[in-house]
């Protein structure tokens, strides 16, 4: 049985991960409003690559300016952002990290306060994030522009010389959106049946494999459960089968507590679990949801997961990630002051976020 600690070889590309510890997408608010990265963002990662991360994920980053979620928000979607990006890359690299960009658009999440345009979706979906309280349905011509856009920012990602993406498929964002049974219900080739729910995904798999090199690193995250839109266990252990059969790198699942079964299933056994019987080591699997302890990470590796990933233990602790030779390794866990998160890199703006999460900081 593989330990936390141990390295690991991607069967396709055969890129070398140091560790099973996998920094997840972290969104942090601290980039510019022309979606540039800033000093401050560059550095928590970075950071996190020294503290001996496997891979680092970037936070979600929008493939459109209209995609954009949130204030503060990095942007893959013009060349203005190739300096920075260049710069994370090359930083993480240099501390011996495989880096991942997480690529989004946050369809019928995205505020047109900060857009300037109505919030876009597979169907016209109510949302307090426009002017008129519901979203546009997209043309089928904006979908093809859509996948062209992932494409593109993908290209730029490889550019500026990241290992690979993260196709951020979970959490109810746009491509979340088109495999919802409630969010989509379009009747033509993108919506009904789950093949054509799952087509803007598949496709985009498609177009980024077209338009990058071989040995680029291309992944999916999912939500195994997002019940408030339609997107339900059942649909997603079949998304699995057509994920097995598209060219991706790995999965990705998104769980919030690994050591809880699903909501809405009788199968008892954790959601991991579930997902590894179906993959049947047809692709390497990340799991991801309240791993604190090198113990968590060795049990999440025991579910059936290749990789773990980690959030909120690797905000509070930056080399997290150096400790999982250790098996007793037990980190302090929140509330933490603010001083010690500036310590651990994370900026005024970063802390004055994670107030948002109930009872991290002090
Ligand atoms: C501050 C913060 C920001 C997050 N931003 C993202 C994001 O941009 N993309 C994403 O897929 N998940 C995001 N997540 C979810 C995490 O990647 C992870 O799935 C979740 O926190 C559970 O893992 P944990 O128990 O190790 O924190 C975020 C979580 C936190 C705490």
């Amino acid at each position: 049985m593989s330990k936390p600690n141990d390295s690991y070889t991607f069967p396709r590309t055969g890129h070398i991960v140091r560790n099973r510890g996998v920094l997840a997408a972290m969104t942090n608010k601290q980039s510019h409003a022309d979606g540039t990265l800033s000093d401050e963002e560059i550095n928590w990662l970075v950071k996190r690559a020294e503290g001996g991360f496997g891979i680092i994920t970037t936070a979600a980053t929008h493939v459109v300016s209209e995609g954009q979620g949130w204030d503060g928000e990095m942007g893959v979607w013009g060349d203005h952002q190739l300096p920075g990006l260049t710069r994370m890359a090359d930083e993480i690299r240099g501390y011996g990290s495989i880096s991942l960009a997480q690529i989004f658009h946050g369809g019928m999440r995205c505020p047109q306060r900060l857009t300037s345009v109505q919030p876009v979706s597979p169907s016209v979906n109510p949302t307090n994030d426009s002017d008129n309280g519901k979203t546009r349905e997209l043309e089928e011509s904006e979908i093809e522009a859509l996948i062209d856009a992932f494409a593109m920012a993908a290209v730029r990602c490889e550019k500026a010389g990241f290992d690979g993406v993260e196709i951020h498929g979970a959490h109810g964002y746009l491509i979340c959106q088109f495999l919802g049974t409630e969010t989509n219900r379009r009747n033509d080739r993108w919506g009904g049946s789950l093949e054509n729910r799952a087509r803007f995904l598949l496709t985009i798999i498609e177009r980024i494999r077209q338009l990058t090199r071989e040995s680029f690193l291309v992944g999916v995250r999912i939500s195994p459960e997002y019940n408030q839109i339609g997107v339900v266990l059942e649909d997603s252990l079949d998304l699995v089968d057509l994920l097995a059969e598209s060219e991706i790198d790995f999965l990705h699942i998104s769980c919030w507590d690994c050591f809880t079964p699903p909501t809405h299933s009788d199968d008892p056994r954790m959601v991991t679990e579930i997902f590894a019987e179906r993959l049947d080591n047809r692709l390497p699997l990340i799991s991801c949801g309240a791993a604190w302890s090198t113990k968590h990470a060795q049990q999440i590796m025991e579910q059936g997961a290749d990789l773990v990933g980690v959030a909120r233990a690797a905000i509070g602790h930056s080399d997290w990630a150096s400790h999982l030779d250790n098996p007793d390794y037990e980190p302090q866990r929140p509330p933490f002051t603010s001083e010690y998160l500036l310590s651990q890199a994370l900026s005024e703006k970063f802390i004055e976020y994670m107030r948002n999460w109930k009872d991290f900081v002090e």
